[in-house]
């Protein structure tokens, strides 16, 4: 009887073995266990055995009852899932798409006039060729200062309001801290940008916060003159502005250019005739730039006799208001829900 009992079991597992849907499965096991020629039939016949084969039918019939409906199961699941993966293939329904019922378009949110401005900065130097760097937030003094040409009791250093951190690290006063960086990959010609966070231990007021963005810029190659400079820099306020920008030119210092310039834009606001935002002036500074000094590319291990370049490095915020028309920069990071309404 026992092994009646496992060519019954062998003949099931290997229908359900073969077996494509889950009520076939439901069927076999029914037919096995059934008390027509299945293993019921045999149960009932239990009674009848001498004693010895009952101790062994009874257990067999359990095992090989419970080893098929753990198969079955098994079974049925592998089934499930190859007709989920086959409907997923075959479905032109996207869960990840944005559901569209009860949009509310003022729930919604937008980017910032902030952001936006800075995407926008990014894509356009990414368009004329400029790789996009990122660095830590703490550097240490080289990196800020020394390898920028500043000696070490310049003072220079004292225009940088410094948070010093420890044992010669600071947080970046300005994102020219990347300049030794990429000057170090002689990756000529080099086109790159640095957009970042820097800090000055400054009191906040309508123009200044103590952490905000800059976007440091540099590129190095040989024959890069002035020209490049200038006109690279007209082009980029060109399509942040999308007007034409009247600019002018102005000697500025910093001890890691020579020339040092400042780039100022006749403001966008009065035209000229002088306003708040301008001071009355007509002008606005608003890139600070110049001609690489040999000293920084002899620090980065660059010969200033092959290769020559510029840099510029501007705060995004004052791009930002002069192009939105913000009185005051803190109004960007207040978080007002009034105020961001009003560019979405
Ligand atoms: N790093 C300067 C600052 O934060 C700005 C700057 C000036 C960057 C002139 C430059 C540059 O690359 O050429 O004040």
């Amino acid at each position: 009887m026992v092994s009646q009992i496992l060519s019954l079991a062998a003949k099931a597992k290997a229908d359900i073995e073969s077996a494509t849907t889950s009520e076939a499965i439901d069927d076999i096991i029914k037919g096995f266990l059934g008390k027509n020629g299945g293993l019921g039939e045999i149960l009932k016949g239990i009674k009848d055995l001498p004693d010895d084969q009952k101790k062994l039918v009874g257990p067999e019939a359990n095992k090989q009852k419970d080893a098929l409906l753990s198969f079955a199961e098994q079974k049925k699941s592998a089934l499930a899932e190859a007709a989920l993966t086959a409907a997923l293939e075959t479905s032109t329904f996207d869960p990840t798409m944005p559901g569209k019922k009860n949009l509310n378009l003022e729930q919604l949110g937008g980017l910032s006039p902030f952001t936006r401005m800075a995407d926008k900065a990014v894509r356009v130097f990414e368009k004329l060729g400029f790789a996009v760097w990122d660095g830590g937030d703490i550097v240490n003094d080289f990196e800020n200062f020394g390898a920028l040409n500043f000696p070490d009791d310049h003072p220079a250093r004292e225009m940088h309001d410094t948070f010093y951190v420890e044992q010669g690290y600071l947080l970046r006063t300005h994102t020219s801290t990347l300049q030794y960086h990429i000057l170090k990959t002689k990756d000529f010609p080099i086109r790159a940008i640095v957009p970042g966070k820097c800090f000055r231990n400054e009191a906040t007021d309508a123009r200044h916060e103590a952490i905000f963005t800059q976007l440091e810029g540099i590129v190095v190659d040989t024959n890069i003159t002035v020209t490049h400079l200038i006109a690279t820099l007209e082009l980029f306020l060109k399509e942040i502005f999308e007007e034409d920008v009247k600019t002018r030119i102005r000697p500025g210092y910093f001890p890691f250019v020579e020339p040092g310039l400042e780039l100022e834009i006749h403001c966008l606001v009065c035209h000229g005739s002088g306003c708040r935002l301008c001071k009355g002036l007509g002008w606005i500074e608003v890139m600070p730039c110049g001609m690489i000094h040999p000293n920084v590319l002899k620090n980065a291990g660059v010969d200033p006799e092959k290769y020559s370049g510029f840099a510029f490095g501007f705060g995004l915020s004052r791009l930002t208001q002069l192009k939105y028309a913000i009185a005051d920069c803190r109004l960007m990071y207040a978080d007002d829900p009034k105020f961001l309404g009003q560019f979405q």
